[in-house]
């Protein structure tokens, strides 16, 4: 018996005059975990969430929670029957009730039950005491967090959010994400959470499904996303990227920084070699040498420092490079700021390489 899912999205698709705008969608989502719905702007990730909560209507497709249908093959449970909690990012707090009258709000049954699950949310949100405080009162954080309570309230076994964080400031908003996960984990609740943020779907997610253009085109756990992505276009999404071109003959392609194995790629075949800007080594200039070639790293190549930039944990430096002027950034800690027209020796780490055809895979 695999583990339990209680969301599995099959095939969902949704239109919007004749512009396919969620494009077979598909994922899956068991208790306790956090999938997060990566992409750029307008890919369709809030049209996907609109749909599992039952406010959007797909054109095609298959929906389930908790094990039952609630969309698909004559199905259509309306929002209120699916046992959602949504969070969006412009939650709204009623004004006019209380903050323990907000948190109760979809609760139903008797009395005392309520009080003891407001009680129980407002201290594992942290804001035990505020309950007789009106939103206005609150913080912009501790206001998130009410909201938080009140979704988890009614005990939904999928959590929906879309771009929650994103009206928070920047120093708060870590503290929330961490303690909202907390809090989520605890409950058990299935979570799939919409960003576009790489750095928040790396901190919150087991698994992130980067979208594209209405699709899914790669799904997996953080590590991996960053570490092999399908793409040059998933590689660039997390980070800026360094592309070298070349062309593929007997499985190796040719390039100023040596040879890189290519294999699968076809005789002829342009080649794009995609490294991130931390992994490119540096070496100083010993006279117009550079270090020895090693197979961990290849060959040496020599550029010149264009631009140095001191961001604090780390510097992003620019170089022109001698055998072609194109410029690559490498990333290295922040005590090293070279300074503009110094030339050192840039190698490519093997291991932390990816290569793709130009088609883009
Ligand atoms: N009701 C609608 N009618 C027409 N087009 C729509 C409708 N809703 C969404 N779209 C279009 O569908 C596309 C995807 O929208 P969606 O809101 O799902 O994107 P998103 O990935 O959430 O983007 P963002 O990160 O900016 O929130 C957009 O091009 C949008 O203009
Ligand atoms: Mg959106």
């Amino acid at each position: 018996m695999p583990e339990t899912l209680r969301l599995e999205v099959t095939g969902l698709r949704r239109s919007f005059g004749g512009a396919p705008v969620v494009d077979d969608v598909s994922l899956a989502v068991a208790a306790g975990q956090v999938t997060c719905l990566l992409g750029p702007s307008g890919c369709g990730k809030s049209t996907t969430l609109r749909m599992i909560a039952g406010v959007e209507r797909p054109d095609s497709g298959a929906i389930r929670i908790d094990g039952r249908a609630v969309f698909g093959a004559g199905v259509e449970v309306p929002p209120e029957g699916r046992s959602v909690g949504l969070m969006f990012q412009d939650f709204a707090l009623f004004p006019h009730l209380t903050v323990a009258q907000n948190v109760a709000f979809g609760l139903t049954g008797e009395k005392a039950a309520k009080v003891r699950r407001v009680g129980d949310l407002l201290e594992r949100v942290n804001l035990a005491g505020y309950g007789d405080k009106h939103p206005h009162e609150l913080s912009g954080g501790e206001q998130q967090r009410v909201a938080l309570a009140r979704a988890l309230a009614p005990r939904p076994r999928v959590m929906l959010m879309d771009e929650p964080f994103s009206g928070l400031d920047n120093r708060l908003r870590d503290g929330i994400r961490d303690a909202t996960l907390e809090v989520l984990k605890e409950e058990g609740t299935a979570v799939l959470l919409v960003t576009h943020e790489p750095d928040e779907a790396m901190r919150m997610a087991d698994e992130i499904a980067l979208m594209r253009g209405g699709r899914i085109v790669q799904r997996g756990a953080p590590y991996n996303i960053y570490n092999a992505p399908v793409d040059k276009a998933a590689a660039a999404f997390f980070s800026d990227i360094n592309v070298i071109r070349g062309v593929s003959r007997g499985a190796l392609t040719d390039t100023p920084f040596g040879a890189f194995l290519t294999p699968g790629h076809a005789d002829g075949a342009a080649v794009e070699i995609v490294i991130r800007p931390q992994h490119l080594k540096i070496d100083f200039d010993r006279g117009g040498r550079g270090p020895n070639p090693t197979v961990a790293d290849g060959t040496p190549a020599r550029g010149v420092v264009q631009r140095a930039r001191y961001l604090g944990r780390e510097s992003l430096v620019d170089f022109r490079m001698d055998h072609d002027g194109s410029v690559l950034t490498a990333s290295v800690p922040g005590v090293f700021l070279p300074k503009a027209g110094t030339a050192l020796w840039l190698m490519i780490r093997r291991d932390r390489c990816f290569v793709f055809g130009t088609g883009g895979r």
